[in-house]
C-alpha cells in the first residue's frame, strides 16, 4: 500500500464502520439508481462534454461501475469493473465487464495505456487504498487520457471511508482533488458542483488529464 496513505492523511481517514469483506455487502443485487435523474444527467453532461460519449470516445473503463454506466451515449468501447456479478452483466452498454474488489486487491488488469478516458461515478468513497487505484488509472490511461470522478452527498455510510464522512461536500471535493494532486502523471485536476441550483441531488466532479 501506498504509505502515503498513512502521511497524508489523518488517523483513521480511511477505516470504515463496516470492515467486513466488501463482497458481502454487494453481494446483494441493486438494481436502482443512487443518484436522481437529474444528477445522471449532469454526469452525462459532462461525460459528453470530455467526449467521452459516442463513437469517437475511445475506448473508456468505468471502474466501480454497475448495471448503468450513465454515458448519453455508448463509447467506442466501454470495459466495466465492480463488485456485483449480476449488474455488470446487465450493463447495456459495457463490451467486457469484470469483477474487481478494489479495496482487496487494487490493481487494473489491463495493459498500459490502454483506455482514453476512465469513469468512476458516486464510488470513490468507498476506496480504503485510493492512491493504489489512481496510480493505477494512470497506468491504464493513454497519456492526454482523462479519469472523471462524480459524486453526490449520498452515500452508503458503513462502507464509506470516515475521511468522507467527516466532511461536507466541499471538502469531499478536495479529497478527490488531494487523490489525484498525489498520484504521479496527472495534470492539476478540476474540481466543479456541475449542477448549480438543482432541487434534488447536488453532482460534483473532479477531473484531470494524463501528461503528455
Ligand atoms: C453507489 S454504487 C455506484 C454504482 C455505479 N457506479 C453507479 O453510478 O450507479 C457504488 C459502487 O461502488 C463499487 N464498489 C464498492 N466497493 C468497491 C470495492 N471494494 N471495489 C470495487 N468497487 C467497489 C460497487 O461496484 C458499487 O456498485
Amino acid at each position: 500500500m501506498d504509505p502515503r496513505h498513512a502521511t497524508e492523511f489523518p488517523p483513521g481517514f480511511f477505516a470504515r464502520d463496516d470492515e467486513s469483506d466488501d463482497g458481502g455487502f454487494y453481494g446483494f443485487d441493486r438494481f436502482v439508481t443512487h443518484i436522481d435523474d437529474g444528477a445522471i444527467a449532469a454526469v452525462g453532461a459532462l461525460y459528453a462534454e470530455l467526449g467521452l460519449s459516442g463513437p469517437a470516445s475511445g475506448p473508456v473503463l468505468d471502474i466501480c461501475s454497475s448495471w448503468i454506466s450513465h454515458f448519453p451515449d455508448k463509447p467506442e468501447r466501454l470495459v466495466i469493473t465492480g463488485m456485483n456479478a449480476n449488474e455488470l452483466a446487465a450493463n447495456e452498454m459495457a463490451d467486457e465487464w469484470a469483477v474487481k474488489d478494489l479495496n482487496a486487491e487494487p490493481t487494473l488488469p489491463f495493459d498500459d495505456d490502454a483506455f482514453a478516458a476512465v469513469t468512476c461515478a458516486v464510488s470513490v468513497d468507498y476506496l480504503t487504498r485510493p492512491l493504489d487505484v489512481f496510480a493505477e488509472v494512470a497506468r491504464v490511461l493513454r497519456p492526454g487520457g482523462v479519469f472523471v470522478c462524480t459524486f453526490s452527498n449520498r452515500c452508503f455510510p458503513t462502507k464509506a471511508v470516515r475521511g468522507w464522512l467527516a466532511n461536507n461536500d466541499r471538502g469531499r471535493v478536495n479529497i478527490v482533488g488531494r487523490y489525484f494532486d498525489l498520484t504521479e502523471g496527472f495534470e492539476p485536476p478540476v474540481g466543479e458542483h456541475r449542477n448549480h441550483g438543482a432541487v434534488g441531488d447536488p453532482l460534483y466532479a473532479v477531473w484531470a488529464r494524463t501528461e503528455g
